[in-house]
């Protein structure tokens, strides 16, 4: 999705912009460009469609400001093209503005402002807005912005340059994330603090409706409507060498290997061996509370959804409390019952995706209790749920989720064995769970060890054009991410079934050219899960096993190491998006930026 990243200060800015929007292009994009204030009164800017480095090469040799805003665009409103490429500029080239989010009314404002004379030079949404400032007489810039602002309905996050007033950029949000950093005499703006970790870790998270203008040596916010706000900066944990490659070729190997560690962070400081519980902190709930909670259902899209389906299962094994899951972005539109004893759950690594936004603001309409489940701290899921639970897997860079759909799953387990140990789970399998929480880096760790047998594995697969996954219960939710991992990053067509329901109907396509990536864990369905592996090696299906120990049947089996049956799902998971990885990596593809997809979806 779109990417911010605005500077002032004393320092070069172009430079500065490019490299933050670097930092920005795991989110996926398709143009790049920025305009900085130059040393001669105006604005200057470029604008390439492309990547970065097609901007960069464009830069005119002299480029020099010490101000400047810059973007990276996912297409929404016209090709991706130079043209449509932000900054826009209004008519006099005196305004510039980037722009993440969706203008409604585009239409209507670009049929006034070409009625009224006003040439448009793309056919984009956002330039309506550079317009609108331009054509403001307001006294000053945060004044013509706010007036501008007015005009418009949908979402925004923005940054503006004026060449009237050289000294300042004005920045606001609606609905699309706006990060303050400040620094030591230069302040940044960006959508993601990946682009300002590296200068400045403390930062001030803007509100919906509020805005922001920079100097080099301060900062100011107040609402739109003008009222002054004074939000507390914070420090931001992750350090900007999360966001290298540490070595590693791609993102999502180095996302994978960092699995055992992020595991530990998110059972660090939390276990109560007394009480054989954990301690979440952030919940906001207490065993009160807790205990009248008469169902729980959780809301995600993509990865998160298929962890909460971990989660729901977890929580209805420990907790004995009927638990389910359901994609926010269905949730959100079927106008659902709102219980007002459901605790609803919103799953996000990235805490912006619109469609589980849009979900939680519905649901605290309507008065319901909503934890989040959330990778990045004060992100807007986080900010608007009553509390949470953090999943502390540092910084997802690569486009397809795996260490966060780790631990968001480890997550579940500790929210579950919270909810359980207030209700009717022993002292002993509380012990058992914790037990078996402890175990998982040590053995995440172990079947990453493994990786070689699964590159021989995946390179031997990766010719089958499609791919049959397959689970029972806690395999099932396996299967689903497993399969959406494969398809996402390899592009191999990948189905994910419920062992169950294969013979009833998907078995038809079972033949020796579509392989079947079978999760059989050694649980009580361990024999049912079998049966369904004779049926098909019956119509000659070829296939791969995840499970605790070889099987016959398979053609071959990864093994993983034993842990507690409710946890199983963590572990089943990591080989298989090895398998997404190498076969990735066999066919050649864009691994960290897959086609079509990009990293936080923020817009409807
Ligand atoms: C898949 C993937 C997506 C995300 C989904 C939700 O690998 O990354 O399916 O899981 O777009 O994103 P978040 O978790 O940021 O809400």
């Amino acid at each position: 999705m779109c990417g911010i990243v605005g500077y002032i200060g004393r320092r070069e800015a172009a430079p500065l912009l490019l490299e933050g929007l670097q930092r920005l292009e795991y989110r996926g994009y398709d143009s790049a460009g920025l305009a900085i204030h130059a040393r001669n009164p105006g604005l200057k800017s470029a604008k390439a469609a492309g990547r970065v480095r097609d901007l960069e090469s464009r830069l005119p040799k002299r480029f020099s400001g010490t101000t400047g805003i810059a973007h990276t665009r996912w297409a929404t409103h016209g090709a991706p093209d130079d043209a449509n490429a932000h900054p826009h500029l209004d008519a006099t080239g005196r305004v510039a503005v980037v722009h993440n989010g969706i203008i409604d009314n585009a239409s209507d404002l670009r049929a006034r402002l070409a009625a009224d004379g006003v040439t448009l030079a793309s056919d984009t949404d956002t330039e309506v807005l550079a317009h609108l400032i331009g054509r403001s007489t307001a006294e000053t810039l945060e004044a013509r912005v706010r007036e501008a602002l007015g005009h418009i309905e949908g979402t925004y996050g923005i940054a503006v340059l004026h060449a009237g007033f050289p000294d300042r950029i004005v920045a606001a949000r609606n609905g699309s994330p706006v990060v303050l950093g400040i620094g030591e005499h230069e302040m940044f703006v960006a959508s993601d603090v990946a682009a300002l970790v590296a200068h400045t870790r403390q930062v001030v998270t803007l509100d919906d409706g509020e805005m922001a203008t920079l100097t080099a040596d301060d900062y100011r916010t107040c609402t739109t409507e003008g009222s002054r706000t004074a939000p507390a900066p914070e420090t931001v944990e992750w350090a900007a060498e999360s966001y290298d490659l540490g070595g590693h070729d791609t993102y999502m190997h180095k996302e994978i290997s960092e699995q055992a560690d992020a595991v530990d962070r998110v059972l660090r400081g939390r276990i109560d061996d007394r009480f054989a519980t954990v301690h979440l902190g952030g919940l906001n709930m207490d065993a009160r509370e807790a205990r009248g909670v008469r169902r729980v259902k959780i809301l995600g899209c993509g990865s998160a959804y298929h962890a909460g389906l971990i989660g729901a299962q977890l929580v209805e094994e420990l907790a004995r409390i009927p638990a389910d899951a359901e994609p926010a972005s269905e949730f959100r539109y079927r106008n659902a019952v709102v219980d007002p004893d459901t605790l609803y759950v919103a799953v996000s690594q990235s805490g912006e995706t619109y469609d589980t936004l849009a979900a939680v603001q519905e649901l605290k309409r309507k008065g319901a209790r909503v934890l989040g489940v959330v990778n990045v701290v004060g992100s807007a899921i986080a900010r608007e749920t009553d509390g949470g639970v953090y999943v502390h897997a540092g910084p997802e860079v690569c486009v397809v989720s795996t260490k966060c759909f780790t631990n968001t799953a480890v997550a579940f387990a500790l929210l579950a064995l919270h909810l359980g140990r207030i209700r009717d789970l022993s002292v002993s399998d509380g012990r058992r769970i914790i037990a078996g929480l402890r175990r998982l880096p040590e053995q995440i760790a172990e079947i990453l060890r493994g990786e070689e047998e699964i590159r021989r594995l995946a390179a031997e697969y990766a010719e089958a054009r499609s791919m049959m996954f397959v689970g029972r219960v806690r395999g099932y939710p396996v299967a689903l991410e497993a399969s959406l991992k494969l398809k996402e990053v390899s592009y191999v067509h990948a189905e994910a079934y419920p062992a169950s329901e294969l013979k009833h109907g998907p078995l038809a396509l079972i033949e020796p050219a579509l392989p079947t990536v079978a999760v059989l864990p050694d649980d009580d369905l361990l024999e049912k899960n079998r049966a369904t592996l004779e049926e098909i090696k019956a119509r000659g299906g070829p296939i791969l096993a995840v499970g605790h120990e070889r099987q016959e049947k398979a053609d071959h089996t990864l093994v993983v190491p034993r842990n507690e049956p409710e946890l199983d799902p963590v572990l089943l998971g990591v080989p298989l998006q090895l398998l997404a990885y190498h076969t990735a990596l066999t066919l050649g593809r864009d691994i960290d930026k897959p086609r079509n997809l990009a990293k936080s979806v923020t817009v409807e």
